[in-house]
């Protein structure tokens, strides 16, 4: 095969810098990638269940490797600051809360919940002119939302100590969509012992199903056959176009119970920071589930699934039944994460292949632009110019 002058494969759609139509030719040397674990700022994240959150009550939680207190007033409404007190680093959740002011358990300094800001310091006498009210602790935006207690992050973190107020989000946390008046909710959430990264990219990764996700109810090795997916660009992301599921997927599966196979359609979008959202349809029915993978240190992170549907009415065990699928889903990939982390700590290459791995190229591109477009201050360019075909057997 002839080469370029520069000594690369020559490209296969001429004029058009990137090979999106063609598959690359099979002996291009995998693209090779480390993974950075940079947790990007400037988003919503999920922090804890709300279940878990209780009136009057402190609760440690960790983002982006800040340490949170959360909590909610005497009214339910939850809010969270950092947990490090402005005056000397004491954690706050080692303080009392009466349901409005979260009081350091060190020198007694009280701070509002949602604001933050400094209510008393007991040690002042009534000459001494400090102005209390300028103090604040650091505090964050914070939306509950099916079933999680949502966090903003902004950009930079906001400061420990001193005299930061609250950053305004410029957007409402992330919600799942539904599409009836009434329907059910569920979570799941597990541990990784890995980096967003490696939770985001095994997220999208199809071709670990046959190997991790086997069951004698659902699928086997053998069940491997060569799939073809339409992909195209959305903001922050990209979505795999809407199309009948795989005859090996579960939801699939379950949703045979209600209409032709035909009639069933999914579409499935990854964006920024962490989104991976799935709305299936069949008919009046329909399923959608929004699972985010949280970077709670630069080696940790967090899976957490919440689904609402309005199927399983008149299957007997229907939502017992969706909840054990997912959760044994859940804890294969969690399970194999762990294993993957003992592999990691000694640092090896690693690779991405086409056309396997190319939803993982994209979203480390979708990374980089995002980070570049915060540098320059000009607008994200879409590392996805159109739609593509991608192919795969699994
Ligand atoms: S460290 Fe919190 S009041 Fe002094
Ligand atoms: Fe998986």
């Amino acid at each position: 095969m002839a080469t370029s002058p520069d000594g690369e494969l020559p490209r296969v759609s001429r004029g058009r810098p990137q090979v999106f139509i063609s598959p690359m030719p099979e002996l291009e040397s995998p693209q090779r990638q480390v993974p950075d674990s940079i947790m990007l700022t400037g988003f919503w994240y999920r922090a804890l269940p709300a279940d878990r959150i209780h009136r009057n009550q402190l609760h440690k939680a960790m983002l982006l490797e800040i340490p949170l207190v959360l909590g909610r007033d005497r009214q339910g409404q939850p809010f969270a600051l950092r947990d490090a007190c402005p005056h000397r680093g004491m954690p706050l959740h080692c303080g009392q809360f009466d349901g409005e002011q979260v009081e350091c358990g060190y020198h007694g300094w009280r701070f509002e919940a949602h604001t933050g800001q400094c209510q008393l310091i007991p040690s002042l006498t009534a000459q001494q002119t400090l102005k209390v009210d300028r103090i604040y602790a650091g505090s964050y935006a914070c939306q509950e939302h099916d079933q999680f207690i949502w966090v903003y992050v902004p950009e930079p973190p906001a400061a420990g100590a001193g005299f930061t107020k609250q950053v305004e989000p410029p957007t409402a946390a992330p919600q799942i969509q539904k599409f009836s008046e009434t329907y059910k909710l569920a979570y799941l959430t597990a541990d990784m012992p890995v980096s967003v990264d490696h939770g985001m990219i095994g997220l999208m990764d199809p071709a670990h199903g046959p190997f991790v996700h086997h069951a004698w109810w659902w699928r086997k090795r053998a069940s491997i056959h060569e799939k073809q997916k339409n992909f195209e660009p959305i903001p922050n992301g990209f979505r795999m176009s809407a199309h009948t599921p795989s005859s090996n997927s579960a939801p699939y599966k379950l949703l045979r119970f209600y209409a032709d196979a035909d009639s069933i359609t999914t579409t499935i979008d990854f964006t920024l920071p962490n989104l991976r959202t799935e709305t299936i349809r069949a008919g009046k029915y329909w399923f959608s589930s929004l699972t985010t993978v949280t970077p709670i240190t630069r080696n940790h992170c967090r899976i957490d699934v919440v689904a609402a549907w309005n199927l399983f009415r008149w299957i007997p065990f229907g939502p017992e039944l969706l909840k054990f699928v997912f959760a044994k889903f859940v804890e294969q990939d969690r399970r194999t994460m762990e294993l993957q982390s003992q592999g990691l700590q000694h640092n090896p290459h690693l690779m991405l292949i086409d056309d396997a791995d190319r939803p993982a190229k994209w979203y480390f591109e979708l990374k980089a632009a995002y980070l570049e477009a915060k540098r320059t201050g000009s607008a994200m360019k879409h590392p996805i110019p159109e739609p593509v075909t991608l192919k795969w057997r699994s």
